[in-house]
């Protein structure tokens, strides 16, 4: 039943219901131009809202209004004020509908807000779903979002300017992942799965910053300076004296700034070499998202380059700085072709020394050796020490250490065809990485069993099969799934570019496995009898 009201003004307003119908305490639950209404009579006022509880649909006409206009829904509590639609217990908003009564009939007016008011409800209710690690509930303000016509970039960019003062560790694979995520669901056909992407991604960004204050940035500037920059990065200062904010402020870009943002990245890397694998998913976003985020975006990297771990000082890694001041003397020699034969269940001075005997050749051909030793190293990985509950804390080693090798590879590659002056600090990080992972290897697995065992023979079907088990992964923690994309991801962009036979297949049978196998997300109880190993040596 549709008809003009006889006075209507601006609104479009509709004829739903004879008045005398609606009773106190007899609310209507109507359809009206295909919304579900319910309507409600509150001390002589007439009232309506969407009937679908905005939790989980169930209908509000069964609710609770109290005398204080009040509506409370019976299945899980929440409360909304009725007038406005305010959410006073509980998380997404309520639609009202404003409603008159006029010739004996009560008049809605159903049209949907402009489609600029709805996005910028979405992306406000979006930000308290983050902050409350909502998941179900950033899924439904995202597909809100949606519906108003606002891509999920537009989400992204606003949930990273709210968030990177938040991350006091600087950036996490938050950020990074969000990039692939939203990368991916570009891609993807069906509308449930590129929403499970975004919402990877926002939720993600949400558990990292859940409960935290904000940490604020250094906010003075400086004129840039490259030299000042790498010497704040080396000192640890993430301050800088505000050089990075200066070259922002004077209106340069990142394009400006990457080679030394790359540089300092890989003078001053950090567990796995983050800081260059980080910077990657940067520039990516920054190209997607827009110079908005660049400032966020680059601070919070910063931040993260300051407090990395420094595996260059480590014993371990001792021959790094040695083999990275006699490249260039080495780059005038014939050199040795490296081979991932050469290279594989070597240790740590194995793999540099065969790469500084490499300095003189094509760098790509050694990252391709390099990275089919990396990818062969994970096929071998000897399972029982990711599971093992009786190790020292040296020893605690998994999965991730071995997929690292292979995404700090991909962002060396893409930063390297940039800049190739920076192949030997980062060839000589990968081969630290390779090194340090040949000595968990299962040494009754020889490479071309588990190449052959992992081999993955249809390439497509794979890449179909990944991105299926990577969108429905069902873990809790959302740093796991994080890898899972980015490894892949990483793996699928390589074997695209250019790599020969045997490091494509090993490359493409390492991601297969690494989707294969059961992580364990948790370690409790190695972890307590670390503790208990560590206390009693206290004092
Ligand atoms: S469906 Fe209404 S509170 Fe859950």
């Amino acid at each position: 039943m549709t008809e003009e009201s006889p006075t209507s003004g601006t609104a479009r307003w509709t004829r739903a219901e004879e008045v005398n119908r609606l009773l106190p305490g007899r609310p209507i639950a109507m359809k009206l131009q295909g919304k579900h209404i319910a309507l409600f009579l509150h001390e002589g006022e007439v009232l309506a809202c969407n009937n679908r509880c905005p939790h989980e649909g169930y209908p509000l006409v069964e609710g609770t209004l109290d005398t204080n206009c009040v509506l409370t829904c019976n299945w899980h509590n929440w409360k909304f004020d009725l007038k406005t639609g305010a959410t006073l217990y509980g998380g997404d908003t309520l639609r009202i509908y404003p409603a008159k009564v006029e010739a004996g009939a009560v008049w809605l007016d159903t049209r949907e807000p402009p489609a600029v008011e709805r996005i910028e409800e979405a992306l406000r209710q979006l930000a308290r779903a983050m902050d409350e690690y909502d998941t179900p509930r950033i899924a439904r303000e995202l597909a809100r979002l949606g519906k108003a016509g606002a891509p999920p970039a537009l989400a992204l960019k606003h949930a990273i300017r709210a968030t990177h003062a938040r991350l006091r560790d600087g950036m996490t694979h938050a950020y990074a992942a969000a990039e692939v995520w939203l990368r991916l669901a570009s891609t993807l056909p069906d509308a449930a799965e590129r929403l499970a992407c975004t919402t990877e991604a926002l939720a993600h960004i949400a558990y990292d910053t859940l409960r935290e204050r904000e940490y604020p940035f250094y906010a003075g500037t400086a004129a840039w300076d490259a030299g000042r920059f790498a010497a704040a990065v080396e000192a640890q200062d993430e301050d800088g004296g505000g050089t990075l904010n200066g070259a922002l402020t004077q209106g340069l870009h990142f394009a400006d700034l990457e080679l030394p943002l790359a540089g300092a990245a890989l003078a001053h890397y950090n567990d796995f070499g983050h800081s260059l694998i980080y910077l990657m998913h940067v520039r990516r976003l920054v190209g997607e998202l827009g110079a908005e985020v660049e400032r966020p975006l680059l601070l919070a990297w910063l931040r993260s380059l300051v407090y990395a771990t420094r595996e260059d000082l480590l014993p371990d890694f001792a021959g790094y700085a040695e083999a990275l001041a006699a490249w260039p003397a080495r780059a005038q020699a014939p050199g040795t072709p490296l081979s991932a034969d050469a290279l594989e269940g070597q240790p740590v001075r194995g793999t540099i020394d065969r790469t500084l005997a490499a300095a003189a050749l094509e760098p790509f051909d050694t990252y391709c050796a390099l990275m089919e030793a990396a990818a062969r190293h994970l096929l071998r990985f000897d399972e029982r020490h990711a599971l093992r509950t009786d190790n020292s804390v040296a020893d605690n080693v998994g999965w991730l250490d071995f997929s690292h090798a292979l995404t700090f590879g991909h962002a060396l590659r893409e930063q390297c065809a940039r800049h190739p002056r920076l192949w030997p600090q980062g060839l000589l990080q990968l081969a630290l990485f390779v090194g340090r992972n040949s000595g968990y290897l299962d040494p009754d697995t020889a490479a071309p069993a588990a190449l052959r065992e992992w081999a993955v023979a249809d390439e497509a079907a794979f890449h179909q099969s990944a991105i299926a088990a990577i969108i429905d992964h069902g873990t809790g923690l959302p740093i796991f799934p994080a890898h899972w994309l980015k490894t892949w991801s990483a793996v699928r962009e390589e074997v695209a570019a250019g790599l020969p036979p045997g490091a494509r297949a090993a490359l493409l049978a390492a991601a297969n496995r690494l989707l294969g196998v059961r992580f364990k997300q948790r370690h409790t109880l190695r972890t307590a009898r670390q503790a208990l190993e560590f206390v009693g040596k206290e004092g």
